[in-house]
């Protein structure tokens, strides 16, 4: 019987987290600690809100007397730690509110474990859910490894960089049971609609211009979130402390390319002219200190644990753009803001 609190659970891909372990482990005591900011929707986990093995707790990492409440009361065996501030261009405009959450939230957190854990790591463990943006902009060719130097360039890379540095500390100082996963731009349901493909399937669906920063030619590695959460659940249960693997889809596409790979599978799936969509691309001002290009090597992972991506970049898109076409709901109460009081209300007053 283990009880793990898993933060950002109601986020993008804390969601996808939270309902594999809730449904994959019945063992399991889930509790999902969420601040329940403008990324946060509680919605994401609808089906499995009422699961005997789940529980809801609204509330900041940055709030050190909560937290070493909560961990003081609830008594958790692990953290998966997933909270954060997630948005490179939000962190242009207001780094200190990612300073707070990134890098304060996390060293409350993996005090509050130590706090409670006393020594006693054998048996519990602090997963730290990371970027691969902390390892800066590649060349044409070479990919990041788990051995590639740090290089973050944006408030919100840094501040990830700085809150993975502040885990291996307390690995290394303190022998506290903690693993790093580092991975690269995730895709799929619940992905609010900021992020490249969710804003750019809501656009094309309703005929509003696709903005493109600078040429398009910066190119991700992108994999589809359930995957990641299959990886995150066997590094948690496999890897050894103190350990950092990479995970990546082995997919790398120029941001032009796969726009207009998005604009063609919309246009067949509304009933468009062929190039229809297309018309909607639109060129912007580039995003300052625009990363060039992210690519993971992740052959540790599949040598020591096993894990690859299960599905093609084709049938995870294709999947990604039903579901957003079938949720309609979902994604028209994201965008008017409207999910904040509907489904977050109740826990507005704790
Ligand atoms: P997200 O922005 O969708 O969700 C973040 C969640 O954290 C939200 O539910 C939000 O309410 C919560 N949160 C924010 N500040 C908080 C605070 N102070 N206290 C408690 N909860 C708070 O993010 P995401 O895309 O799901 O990313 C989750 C994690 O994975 C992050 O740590 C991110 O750095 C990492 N990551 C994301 C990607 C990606 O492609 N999205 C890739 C690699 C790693
Ligand atoms: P994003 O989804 O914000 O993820 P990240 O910055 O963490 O990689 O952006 C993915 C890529 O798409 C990135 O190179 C920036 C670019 N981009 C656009 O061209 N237009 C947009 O409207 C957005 C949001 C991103």
């Amino acid at each position: 019987m283990k009880k793990i609190i898993i933060t950002g659970g109601a986020g993008f891909i804390g969601s996808h987290v939270v309902r594999r372990f809730v449904k994959n482990y019945p063992d399991y005591t889930i509790i999902n600690l969420d601040k329940l900011t403008y990324a946060g929707n509680l919605a994401n986990l609808k089906d499995i809100e009422h699961s005997p093995n789940y529980r809801f707790v609204k509330g900041d990492i940055v709030d050190l007397e909560f937290i070493n409440n909560l961990f003081e009361q609830e008594q958790p065996d692990a953290v998966i730690h997933l909270a954060a501030e997630s948005h490179v261009d939000r962190s242009i405009t207001n780094p200190l509110e990612f300073v707070m959450t990134n890098v304060v939230g996390t060293v409350n957190l993996l005090n509050a474990a130590k706090n409670i854990w006393k020594g006693q790591y054998d048996k519990k463990r602090f997963y730290h859910v990371s970027t691969d943006e902390v390892y800066g902009t590649l060349g044409d060719t070479d990919m990041f490894t788990e051995q590639t130097a740090y290089d973050p360039h944006s408030p919100y890379s840094a501040s990830k960089a700085s809150s993975d540095h502040f885990v291996r500390a307390y690995y290394d100082t303190y022998g506290l049971g903690t693993v790093i996963s580092n991975c690269s731009n995730n895709y799929g349901s619940y992905h609010f609609p900021e992020k490249l493909i969710p804003l750019a399937i809501n656009n094309i669906k309703q005929g509003k211009a696709v903005p493109v920063y600078g040429k398009g030619e910066n190119v991700r590695d992108w994999l589809w979130v359930e995957d990641h959460a299959r990886a995150i659940d066997v590094i948690f249960h496999k890897a050894a402390a103190g350990s950092t693997y990479n995970i990546g889809g082995h997919n790398e596409w120029k941001n032009i390319d796969l726009i207009k790979l998005l604009c063609s599978i919309l246009d067949k799936k509304l009933g468009r002219e062929a190039g229809e969509s297309a018309k909607l691309i639109t060129y912007v001002t580039d995003r300052a200190g625009h990363d060039l290009r992210y690519a993971i090597d992740a052959a540790k992972l599949k040598n020591e644990l096993g894990w690859e991506p299960s599905i093609t970049f084709e049938e995870g898109l294709e999947k990604t753009v039903d579901w957003y076409l079938t949720n309609e709901q979902w994604l028209n109460d994201v965008t008017s803001g409207h999910y904040q009081d509907y489904y977050n209300e109740q826990y507005t007053n704790r």
